[in-house]
């Protein structure tokens, strides 16, 4: 059992949060004995899909192991996760088959894992390291300094991606943020903030919404403008796109304590915080025609998303002071009240369904996970609850 106290942000009773950890970590350590070395990732008639290693999705299962093996220290769980880490790190040899989500995929494996050796007082994992510093330089790779983003995704489906970025891609910019302080070359940090200023200027909006894609001119670096990508419309606001774009933006301040990242945060925590339905679950996208509405599916993923990154913005702002301690008692409110609702009315505790949160879409338009569990989704719900229970450290 790992040794810590846990000090908690908020006086509040959050005896319902220590409960829902328990039965969550209960669930994981009995999926690790089912899922094992694998990497799932929407569910499917109960059940996880399998997919593989290269996919944007396989650095949750390990970091969702390396969230409950911090608490209980459970070997077996330490197994699996570098199981799956040695997969994940074979992929750095198929560069043709990665792209910018290296942040997502290596931050929750690689660099959890060396994180948790360190903590463990081993020193780090050498290997892991490397294979972690190997994927931010390919992501760094994919920077166009022209027009200053990272370039998402190479140019599958026959489609030309030269000129686009997304606004996932502000939660693979730690992966930078981290390789820069490990080898003391600021060239990442430049990377990272150079591509999160141009998300500020051209995905943000006044009311505090964002588009997915933003395309520019990949030979000129021109702003052209945005793309519905997974959300309903391009002036949509698709919901999981303002969850990333909420937790990102406060990432960034981790990372540089700017400002300016904790203020965007907020605007579109407040936008997101005031869309919500009655259960604080959002529906796939925030700007749905009216008709038809309530029948549409709600992605819960996006809510898991959202409270971990308002709970992160709480940190933030708090750590600066000031005017931003109320917004931070804010935060942590609203955030509370998406995880209670989670636990509530979305959990699935038991084993007759492999996931942990029911109701995540996806990707609606092409029908793909549409009401379904979401291994994302499950990751961030644990990760709320890990924060709410008084757990600072991030993988990010
Ligand atoms: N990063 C892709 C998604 O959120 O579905």
């Amino acid at each position: 059992m790992t040794e810590h106290k846990l000090q908690r942000g908020s006086e509040r009773d959050l005896g319902w949060a220590d409960e829902a950890w328990s039965r969550a970590e209960a669930k994981i350590g009995r999926n690790a004995r089912t899922i094992g070395a694998a990497f799932p990732n929407g569910t499917i008639n109960g059940r996880y899909v399998r997919g593989p290693a290269h996919d944007w999705v396989a650095g949750f299962w390990p970091g969702m192991l390396w969230l409950a093996y911090r608490e209980n220290g459970d070997e077996e769980l330490r197994c699996v996760a570098e199981a799956c880490e040695r997969q994940l790190a074979e992929t750095l040899q198929t560069y043709d088959l990665l792209h910018h989500d290296v942040g997502f995929m290596f931050s929750l494996s690689s660099v959890a894992q060396h994180r948790q050796a360190e903590a463990s007082g081993r020193g780090g994992d050498a290997d892991a390291k490397r294979h972690a510093l190997i994927a931010a330089n390919l992501l760094a790779g994919r920077y166009n300094p022209q027009g200053e983003f990272i370039r998402a995704w190479p140019n599958w489906d026959g489609e030309d991606h030269a000129g686009w970025a997304i606004i996932d891609c502000l939660m693979n910019l730690p992966l930078l943020h981290w390789a820069g302080r490990e080898i003391e070359d600021t060239r990442y940090k430049h990377i990272a903030i150079r591509h999160a200023d141009s998300v500020l200027r051209d995905f943000l909006r006044p009311d505090g919404s964002v588009c997915h894609i933003f395309r520019y001119d990949p030979e000129s670096g021109t702003p052209i403008g945005s793309l519905a990508g997974q959300g309903y419309a391009a002036d949509s606001a698709w919901a999981r796109g303002a969850s990333w774009a909420l937790y990102g933006f406060a990432l960034s301040s981790r990372w540089t304590g700017e400002a300016r990242y904790r203020e965007a945060a907020l605007r579109v925590a407040r936008f997101f915080v005031s869309q919500l339905p009655e259960d604080a679950v959002p529906y796939w996208d925030f700007f749905l025609p009216e008709a038809g509405k309530e029948s549409m599916p709600r992605d819960s993923s996006a809510a898991a998303i959202a409270a971990s990154g308002l709970l992160e913005l709480a940190e933030q702002l708090t750590a600066f002071g000031g005017a931003g301690v109320e917004d931070a008692a804010w935060c942590r409110t609203s955030a509370e009240r998406i995880v209670q609702s989670l636990c509530g009315r979305y959990a699935e505790w038991g084993d007759e369904h492999e996931g942990l949160l029911r109701h995540a879409t996806g990707y609606y338009s092409r029908g793909v996970y549409v009401d379904e569990s979401l291994i994302y989704g499950d990751y961030f719900f644990v990760e709320a609850l890990a924060k709410l229970r008084g757990r600072k450290e991030l993988f990010w």
